[in-house]
Order: structure tokens, then C-alpha cells, then sequence
């Protein structure tokens, strides 16, 4: 599948995560500055959606248990995850961003959602 528009840059707000569907995959968006994170939206741990947690610098926190996933690598820094999540590739054209989740830029497992 190729990429797909997800969002306008314009309309994502700083370290406010927000969930969208690609291809029937749950993506967590992220924007960090002029650029925009996207992540699997299912924590590891008990598939809760990380769009529901906070950002904390470069990583989301899952707002069920705690755990922060690495917005770049998919790592969890802390427990109760120990599984690392899917992190695909983003890019925008003007104020169009776009994923595409068939290109993850890490080889962690998909969660189940
Ligand atoms: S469901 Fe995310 S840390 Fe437990």
C-alpha cells in the first residue's frame, strides 16, 4: 500500500498525540516541532491506545500503566512494557503529512488491536 495523508501539519498541535487509522493499522501522530512522529497507537503491553497518554520529550506515555515509548525506536524506557513498538516512516508535502504504514523504520512486532 502506498503512503497515505493522515493530517495537516497545521492542524497538529505540539506533543498532543492523536490518533488515525491507516489501512485499517491504529497510528499514534506526534508532532515534535515542524516535524511529526508516528508510531503504532497499541501499547505493547495491554494494547491500550497511546494516543490516550502524554509526551514526554521524544517518547509517548501510555496512560493506562506508565510505560513511555521511544517516539523514534518504538522502545519502551519503562515498565510494565518490555516490547518495543512499530514506528513508520512520515513525511510532509507543504502541510500534508503522510504515513505509510508498510514501511516501519524499526522490526518490532505488530501488536495485536
Ligand atoms: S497497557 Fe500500556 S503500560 Fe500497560
Amino acid at each position: 500500500m502506498a503512503t497515505t495523508e493522515v493530517a495537516r501539519l497545521s492542524e497538529l498541535q505540539e506533543a498532543t498525540p492523536v490518533r488515525v487509522e491507516v489501512d485499517g493499522v491504529p497510528v499514534c501522530l506526534v508532532r515534535v516541532g515542524d516535524t511529526v512522529k508516528a508510531v503504532h497507537d497499541t501499547c505493547s503491553h495491554q494494547q491500550w491506545s497511546l494516543a490516550d497518554g502524554m509526551v514526554w520529550g521524544n517518547g509517548v506515555e501510555c496512560s493506562l500503566h506508565g510505560s513511555t515509548f521511544d517516539l523514534d525506536t518504538g522502545r519502551p524506557s519503562s515498565l510494565p512494557a518490555m516490547t518495543p513498538i512499530p514506528t513508520f516512516a512520515v513525511h510532509t508535502d507543504g502541510d500534508t503529512v503522510f504515513v505509510d504504514v508498510d514501511v516501519a523504520t524499526n522490526d518490532a512486532p505488530f501488536p495485536e488491536h
